[in-house]
């Protein structure tokens, strides 16, 4: 190859990369911004608050943090929000053996923790975290009824072990209710039959669904 030859390879091979280089440097900071929501005050403040409690030390989020207790990446997701709050600012009010302690939360701060933990939600991790292992398990345990399964009980209550553990164990629900007309009118409306529940209504379960998840609840004895 000619020396001008050599040269013009250098520059048209230069400029050629450095074109593809600033293309997918441009495309990628323009993913960047849409894969997390726009974060407000209120979320700052909340993120502010998650230090200062140190919720780190016991609960993971977006991979970081210790195992002692549930990741909370996702959390929003599959609880109300208003739910999560009353948690955070009594835990022992919502479940009476709930391990998380009372810190001592006021619902104002509960509030922003709560929205830093939605804006982490939405935060598109690739699929992180991945679904538990175990969950392919509550479908297996919780055999005859599906309806618990497709209305996502299992996001709040354990049933043998597996399960979300902010809500009772259902494991023994059974001998403690045995009526499967308190079981239909609390899973329409909690709060006509448990004083100042925390659990969220499911008016849309009705009928046959209705009957089989009563009488699958008080089955567990
Ligand atoms: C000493 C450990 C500990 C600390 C500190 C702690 N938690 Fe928890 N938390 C738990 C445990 C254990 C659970 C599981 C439910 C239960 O048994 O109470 C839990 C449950 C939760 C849940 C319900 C999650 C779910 O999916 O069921 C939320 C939300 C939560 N914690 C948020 C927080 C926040 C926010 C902080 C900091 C302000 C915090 N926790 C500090 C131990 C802790
Ligand atoms: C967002 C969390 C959450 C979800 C989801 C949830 N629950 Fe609950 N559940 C609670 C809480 C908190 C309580 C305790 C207050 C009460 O008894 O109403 C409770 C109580 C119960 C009880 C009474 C337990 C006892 O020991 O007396 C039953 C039965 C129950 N839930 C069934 C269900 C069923 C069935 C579903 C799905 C259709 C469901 N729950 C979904 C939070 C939840």
């Amino acid at each position: 190859m000619s020396k001008k030859g050599a040269r013009n390879l250098f520059i048209i091979g230069s400029l050629f990369f450095a074109v593809i280089f600033i293309g997918l440097t441009v495309d990628t900071m323009r993913q960047l911004d849409s894969r997390a929501p726009e974060i407000t005050d209120e979320v700052n403040e909340g993120k502010m608050l998650w230090h200062k409690y140190d919720c780190i030390g016991c609960h993971t989020i977006l991979g970081n943090g210790s195992y002692f207790a549930p990741d909370l990446t996702k959390t929003t997701t599959n609880k109300p929000t208003s739910y999560l709050v009353k948690f955070l600012a009594n835990p022992r009010e919502v479940n009476k053996r709930a391990a998380m302690p009372d810190l001592g939360i006021t619902d104002e701060e509960a509030g922003k923790i709560v929205a830093f933990l939605d804006w982490v939600s939405k935060v598109d991790t690739n699929g992180w975290p991945p679904e538990p292992v175990l969950a392919e398990m509550i479908k297996a345990r919780t055999g005859g009824s599906s309806i618990y399964a497709k209305y996502g009980c299992s996001a709040c209550h354990t049933i043998r072990g597996v399960g979300g553990t902010s809500g009772p164990d259902l494991s023994k629900v059974g001998s403690r209710q045995s009526d499967p007309e308190w079981h239909k009118k609390h899973i329409n409306d909690p709060q006509s039959v448990v004083a100042g529940s925390a659990m969220p209504p499911y008016p849309q379960i009705s009928g046959e669904e209705l009957n089989s998840l009563a009488d699958y609840l008080i089955s567990l004895k």
